[in-house]
């Protein structure tokens, strides 16, 4: 089988925002006595805000929270978040990232991001990033997020590729999920590829070239 096109998530694979996400989250939970770590934080790769936010309220002790209050954490939490990304440069992206994009889009291969965040214009545009792919899907897209395959299934659709012919590259479990529901080849990147549900299992961003190589 061969690949004609690779789905890029976008935090924790392309760019390291993942950590952004966590600062946020920590100082929005900090502020309202929740606890929150690390290990918590795992859950929330390739989920929705709102359902980040629903994780994180499972460990909240106070009085029940109306809908316009959460709506209201989750917004200040954005607003911590786009703090951090507003700060971003080109430099926040490796060399040995833009080379493999490079080199992908060399073998004729088709690029796309899949990602659940809805600041992924905002990040691909700090970072000089957008230029490489040719479609990007997003969480401002979608109605179902990772691990349903809606996000991956659009970008295919907006390349014209075949999901059977897209492999789709994933630091989140979720993420490994719905590429798999959406018929795709996966390939596990940083947290993800600690569990083994992949396809393929990256040590290095570079070593999607070997993939495809051997597929
Ligand atoms: C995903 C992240 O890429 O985007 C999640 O892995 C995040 O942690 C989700 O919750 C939504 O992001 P945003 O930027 O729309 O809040
Ligand atoms: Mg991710």
């Amino acid at each position: 089988m061969d690949i004609q096109a690779v789905i890029f998530d976008l935090d924790g694979v392309l760019v390291h925002t993942d950590h952004f996400h966590y600062l946020a989250w920590k100082e929005l939970s900090d502020e309202k006595g929740i606890f929150f770590n690390e290990e918590i934080n795992q859950r929330l790769r390739g989920v929705s805000r709102m359902e980040s936010l629903e994780i994180i309220l499972e460990r909240y002790e106070g009085e029940p929270l109306s809908a316009e209050e959460k709506e209201r954490m989750a917004e200040k939490k954005n607003g911590i978040y786009r703090e951090y990304l507003s700060r971003m440069t080109p430099s926040d992206v490796s060399e040995e990232v833009r080379e493999t994009l490079d080199e992908l889009k060399e073998r004729g291969l088709k690029l796309a991001v899949g990602s659940s965040s809805k600041n992924t214009g905002f990040i691909l545009e700090k970072t000089d990033l957008a230029h490489y792919f040719d479609a990007v899907s997003d969480g401002t897209m979608i109605t179902r997020t990772k691990p349903d395959p809606e996000v991956f299934l659009l970008a295919a659709k907006l390349l014209g590729a075949e999901p059977e012919k897209c492999l789709v590259v994933e630091d989140a479990d979720a993420g490994i999920e719905a590429g798999k529901a959406g018929g795709m080849l996966t390939a596990a990147y940083g947290e993800a590829a600690k569990s083994g549900k992949a396809d393929y299992r990256l040590d290095h961003f570079r070593d999607i070239l070997k993939v495809q190589e051997t597929d």
